[in-house]
């Protein structure tokens, strides 16, 4: 089955009090947009279409980085829901198949959720997900009669009797593509608030003689964002979710409620993770691996066996081959550390390639950037780099190279060669003495 997405974000999202749009704000390490896309994406659609409004620009941009091929249409005016939808029109209208609306504010709808509603399109024209919520507050009322949704009227103009209803209107809806644009350029606006509601197209499909049904989901599916607290307790209730998920796939936690995970957070089964571990987006650890408390990693990967922190800081293109150990106040960015590599304290990495089991000692830095464009270092394998080493890149040292400590390297260093760069040591007789005894005699002649 052929199912194209459309999802609307182009609400300006007047309560966060923010100039970022709304669906711009960080959620698990990444936009609040990137979740519905992410369930969304799972059903493997054809095409994905975002609707933006406010803030186009940004929201578009950040549509792109979740997925390079997904199609973007402003809407401006916004006059609403169905407004919104018929944007898409001109993109989706010869594509066919099924559609599927998504609210880009709407995070933790489920794929499984968003399965159920396709598969019952096998016996209705428009599917709407429903929810019952503790307070149904403001929410569109679903009106039901059997397994017919009979229409949805939004809280604005509900009768007492109506907004007694229980069951509420999600935002989410399944349709043939040709049916809903059909029905969604019948839409009208003569409602409380004037704007064309896509929740008409319920009646207006009825009045066709079509066939609407609903289905339900938890109300935590359906959180929409809103406001920052409602921004807050979504990001606690995330993270509360991907504690309980990764202590269920077999990754020990030492501390999880200070576990912090991003959308797209992949452990392995018997990783060990440590109290304030953050990651951010990016980031696979694979089984075995050991993290240490207080470190923070981002665009990174982590082999079997590998061992990290405490308080190290992985950066996008860190990569960690098996038995690689990265130890406290250490930095890596864009760089691959082959089998065995270890890099113990208080260095940095950064555009770097470090072969098999080379040894790099404490207060390495590679000195990637000369203030304009960045350079890679290239180490070979069972290197040995001593401490406090410069590494001025571009540079290059063979395999089993060694550096002296306090070097600072700005040639390539040969296989099996030695590197010393640094001023040869002049030790001075008895000068030590003499100077301390003429110091304290100084400070003895000063005025008390
Ligand atoms: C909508 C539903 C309501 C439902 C509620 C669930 C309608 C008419 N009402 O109300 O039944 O209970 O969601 O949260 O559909 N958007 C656009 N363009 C627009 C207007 C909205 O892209 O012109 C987007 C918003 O960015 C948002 C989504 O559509 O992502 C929902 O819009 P919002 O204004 O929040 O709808 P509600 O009034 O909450
Ligand atoms: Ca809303």
């Amino acid at each position: 089955m052929q199912v194209s997405l459309i999802v609307l974000a182009a609400g300006k999202g007047t309560r966060m009090n923010s100039e970022l749009p709304k669906v711009l704000h960080p959620l698990g390490g990444v936009p609040v947009l990137h979740h519905a896309l992410s369930a969304g994406r799972s059903l493997q659609p054809s095409r994905i279409v975002v609707v933006t409004g406010h803030g186009a620009e940004a929201v578009a941009e950040a549509a792109r980085s979740f997925d390079e091929t997904i199609e973007t249409v402003v809407q401006d005016p916004q006059l609403g829901t169905a407004h919104a939808v018929a944007q898409a029109a001109p993109l989706l209208s010869d594509t066919g198949g099924e559609a599927l609306v998504l609210y880009g504010d709407t995070p933790f709808v489920t794929a499984e959720t968003l399965q159920l509603m396709l598969e019952a399109r096998a016996n209705h024209a428009v599917v709407v997900l429903g929810f019952e919520p503790r307070d149904p507050g403001r929410y569109g009322r679903l009106v039901t009669q059997g397994d017919q949704l009979l229409r949805i009227v939004e809280y604005k103009d509900a009768s007492d009797a109506e907004r007694a209803i229980r069951l509420c209107n999600s935002g989410v809806v399944a349709a043939g593509m040709a049916t809903l644009f059909r029905l969604v350029a019948k839409v009208g606006n003569a409602n409380a608030a004037g704007e064309y509601y896509l929740t008409d197209i319920v009646e207006l499909a009825r009045a066709e003689g079509l066939s609407v049904g609903f289905v339900t989901c938890p109300e935590a599916e359906t959180l929409g964002i809103n406001t920052r607290a409602q921004l807050a307790d979504a990001e606690a209730r995330f993270q509360t979710a991907r504690r309980a998920e990764a202590l269920e796939n077999g990754v020990t936690l030492t501390d999880p409620a200070t576990t912090w995970f991003a959308l797209d957070t992949v452990i392995g089964r018997d990783a060990t993770i440590g109290p304030s571990v953050i990651f951010g987006p990016g980031v696979t650890v694979e089984s075995g691996a050991r993290i240490a408390g207080f470190c923070h990693l981002e665009g990174c990967h982590i082999s079997r066996g590998a061992t990290v922190g405490p308080f190290a800081r992985l950066r996008p293109g860190a990569e960690l081959a098996e038995d690689v150990h990265v130890g406290n106040f250490v930095e890596i960015k864009n760089a691959i550390l082959d089998e065995g590599v270890k890099v113990g304290h208080l260095t940095y990495l950064g555009d770097a390639h470090v072969g098999a089991h080379t040894n790099i000692g404490a207060g390495t830095v590679t000195c990637n950037y000369d203030g304009v464009m960045k350079h890679r270092t290239t180490i070979g394998r069972n290197a040995f780099i001593g401490s406090d080493t410069m590494l001025v890149a571009p540079v290059t040292l063979g395999d089993h190279a060694m550096t002296a400590s306090g070097s600072v390297i700005t040639q390539d260093v040969p296989a099996e060669a030695l590197a010393i760069a640094r001023a040869r040591q002049d030790n001075k007789p008895g000068l030590a003495t003499r100077i301390m005894a003429r110091l304290r005699a100084v400070k003895a002649a000063r005025p008390k």
